[in-house]
Order: C-alpha cells, then sequence, then structure tokens
C-alpha cells in the first residue's frame, strides 16, 4: 500500500521540495491550495504528481473534511504567513493563520485521524537570545516578533497535543534555509536577483535594512529530508535543524558580490560604523548601488542566529550537506540559467 501524505503551503519553498522527495519515496502526496486569481504561484509544482485539495489554514472546515474523509498517513503543516518583517504590519492575520491554524489541524486531527504522523514548522526566530552562541533543543525560546509569537504558541500547543491526546506531532525548528525557490521578499533572494539585474544593467540601485543581522543559512532541499525523517521516527520529539555556521546579511552580500565577479566600496557618514550606500563596480565601472535605508530595519529584530544540530545528526542520522557558498552558488547559478531562457 502506498503511504499518504497531506502537505500544507503546497505552493511555496519547502512543501514544493517536500512533494518531489515524497513522490520519489512512491507516497500519494496531496496538497491543500488557496483559492487565487492567478496561477503564477504554481510554478515549482506545475507538472508534479500530485492531488491539489482547496483549502485554507484557517477554514478549520476545509481542514475537517479533508482529514476526515482522507486517512493521510503524514501530514505535513508547512503553510504559514511566513514574513517576519510582514509580521509587524499584519499582527492579527499572522496569529489567525500560524497560531489557530495550526490548532485547526491539530483539532481535525484529534477528532478524524488521530493515527496520523503530524510535522509542524517550527522556527528559529523562536530562539531570539541576547548572547551569540550556538543553541540546542534544551535553550528557552524568546521572542521578537509577532511571526515568532504565533510560531512559539503553536509550537506549544502540538506539545499540549502530543501530551494530552498522545497525537504524533514531531516539530521542526528549523533555522533560515534557502534555494532558488526562496521567495523573493527574503534578504537572501533579494540580493541574488537585485545584483544579476544590476550586472545587466536592469536596474542601479536596490535598498536593504539590518546588514549586521547573522544568520544560519542552509539549503532547503537538504531541510526537507530533516522533516520526513522526524515522521518515520517512533516517538514524535522535537529537533533543531541547521548547519552551525553563522554569516551576516553583509557577508551574504559581500560572498554574491565576489561570486559574480563584481567589487563593492562601502560609503560611510563620519563617525558612523554603519554604512549608508555600497558601490558596486564590474570591471573597475560603477555599475550601481546599495542603500542601507534604516526605513527598512523591522520594529525588533533577531541579531544573531547559529543552531546546534547535534541531536539529529545522532538521532535521525542528519546532517546538512550544502554549506554558505555552496548555497550562493547554486541560488546564482539558478537566477543566472533563468535570465538565460
Ligand atoms: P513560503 O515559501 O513562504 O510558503 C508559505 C506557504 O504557506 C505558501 O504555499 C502559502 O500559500 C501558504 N499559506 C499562506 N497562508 C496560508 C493559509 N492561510 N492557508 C494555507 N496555506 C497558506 O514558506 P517556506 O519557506 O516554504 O516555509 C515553510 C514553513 O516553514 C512555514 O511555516 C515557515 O514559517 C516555516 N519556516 C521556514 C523557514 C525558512 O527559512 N524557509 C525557517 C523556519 C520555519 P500561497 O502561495 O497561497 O501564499
Ligand atoms: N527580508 C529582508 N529584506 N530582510 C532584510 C533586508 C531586506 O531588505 N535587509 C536586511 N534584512 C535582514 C532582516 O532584518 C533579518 O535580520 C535578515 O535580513 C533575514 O531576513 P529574512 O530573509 O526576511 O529572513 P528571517 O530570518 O527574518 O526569517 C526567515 O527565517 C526564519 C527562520 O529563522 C523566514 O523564512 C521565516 O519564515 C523563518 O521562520
Amino acid at each position: 500500500m502506498k503511504k499518504t501524505a497531506f502537505l500544507t503551503g503546497i505552493t511555496g519553498q519547502d512543501a514544493s521540495y517536500l512533494a518531489e522527495l515524497l513522490l520519489s519515496k512512491d507516497y500519494d502526496v496531496h496538497g491543500l491550495i488557496r483559492r487565487s486569481s492567478s496561477m503564477c504561484n504554481r510554478k515549482w509544482i506545475d507538472g508534479l504528481d500530485i492531488t491539489l485539495h482547496y483549502g485554507d489554514l484557517t477554514d478549520s472546515h476545509s481542514l475537517d473534511y479533508l482529514i476526515g474523509d482522507i486517512q493521510f498517513d503524514e501530514i505535513y503543516n508547512l503553510g504559514s504567513m511566513s514574513h517576519v518583517g510582514i509580521s509587524f504590519e499584519l499582527p492579527v492575520y499572522t496569529f489567525q493563520v500560524n497560531t489557530i491554524g495550526v490548532l485547526n489541524l491539530l483539532e481535525s486531527c484529534r477528532k478524524f485521524n488521530n493515527q496520523a504522523r503530524i510535522y509542524q514548522a517550527s522556527t528559529s526566530e523562536m530562539l531570539a537570545l541576547p548572547i551569540h552562541k550556538s543553541v540546542n533543543e534544551e535553550e528557552s525560546f524568546i521572542v521578537h516578533s509577532p511571526y515568532a509569537c504565533s510560531k512559539l504558541a503553536a509550537h506549544e500547543l502540538c506539545k499540549i497535543y502530543r501530551e494530552a491526546y498522545g497525537l504524533h506531532v514531531s516539530c521542526g525548528i528549523l533555522f533560515n534555509h534557502e534555494s532558488e525557490r526562496r521567495g523573493d521578499n527574503f534578504v537572501t533572494q533579494k540580493i541574488v536577483k537585485n545584483l544579476i539585474r544590476m550586472k545587466r544593467g536592469l536596474i542601479q540601485s536596490f535598498e536593504l535594512g539590518n546588514i549586521d543581522a547573522k544568520r544560519d543559512w542552509g539549503y532547503a532541499k537538504d531541510y526537507v529530508e530533516a522533516m520526513w525523517l522526524m515522521l518515520q521516527q517512533e516517538k514524535p520529539d522535537d529537533y533543531i535543524i541547521a548547519t552551525n555556521e553563522s554569516h551576516s546579511v553583509r557577508e551574504f552580500l559581500q560572498e554574491c558580490c565576489y561570486q559574480l565577479e563584481l567589487t563593492t566600496k562601502y560609503i560611510y557618514e563620519i563617525d558612523k560604523t554603519e554604512p549608508l550606500t555600497c558601490i558596486i563596480s564590474d570591471k573597475n565601472k560603477i555599475i550601481g548601488h546599495v542603500i542601507f535605508n534604516p526605513n527598512n530595519k523591522r520594529p525588533w529584530d533577531v541579531q544573531y542566529l547559529k543552531g546546534d544540530y547535534s541531536k539529529a545528526k545522532r538521532i535521525l542520522g542528519w546532517e546538512p550537506i550544502v554549506r554558505f557558498k555552496e548555497l550562493i552558488r547554486i541560488m546564482i547559478e539558478a537566477e543566472l540559467e533563468m535570465h538565460e531562457k
């Protein structure tokens, strides 16, 4: 018998890779899709042999119907309002999707399929520590945004449903992971796409916010493997998935420029340590600049993230393959290829 899997967030980065992984393992894959006036957001799943169902995490009836009707073996909840910066502008909506949405899903499982194995997409944003260190699963949670708070509430709800009702729910505390499928308004993709446009003479400038923030960046394709491994364990549990390396946004920008053979010159105001702008040159010719606009900074940001994945290595046998420079190479190559087409 084929195993059946249900993925929310099917149009997003992670679920599209996970769908491919599950198909390669001969699963019958189902995805939850929101109604949209355009089909553009389906580009990563077009052509995949999966069944799509209209629904929404905020609509409990759509979940009850599906989860009651099809007895999925595995459920991966990857749908969310996933942009931390935008969560400051849409805090209520963020909670509706990221917290109430998870509660809707857990309730559907409790009522209609309490045997399903469930994966919840938790986040390193719940680990906004004031000190710079590598964190493991024993760390206490600290949040700095409505997004992180909504995800922490969902994380705690998952634990409650695990303990109180015996649901097989595992939470992956994933640190930032990127790919050529990363949304355009996350910082890595924004830098890659804009530098390539600049090199091709299509734009002369673009803006960034906090470039001193440090993140533990991995590759999404490696990380979906860990999600699957979590649901293959007899006992549900929570795991940190990361690379245990931390780099600043500024380092990301520098490495992209280096790989694209562009040079940088930072301009500072007198007595200031934060640059105003960065002049970008290609073969000694100025082609544009990056503006560091304080208006793009979040009201409260997480300054440093680095994750210790040793528990995942020990129990799941999981380790990241792609590291920082290789990740940038993959993203740049994909974007250049897209421009060629
Ligand atoms: P993503 O690319 O932004 O995809 C988010 C998905 O959620 C999209 O398919 C979106 O559908 C869907 N969605 C949004 N609101 C929904 C709703 N009300 N009902 C149903 N679906 C809804 O995110 P991702 O990078 O793949 O991340 C997957 C999950 O992991 C998210 O929960 C994210 O918060 C979490 N996470 C991500 C990272 C990371 O670095 N990528 C790290 C830690 C945790 P539309 O196309 O219709 O908008
Ligand atoms: N998006 C964005 N745009 N971020 C910028 C910019 C900019 O122009 N300039 C600087 N940054 C900084 C942000 O302030 C943040 O410190 C860092 O770059 C990373 O921002 P994002 O790429 O938006 O990712 P994130 O770390 O806030 O959130 C992502 O990772 C989380 C896991 O730690 C998302 O995928 C979340 O869904 C995920 O939970």
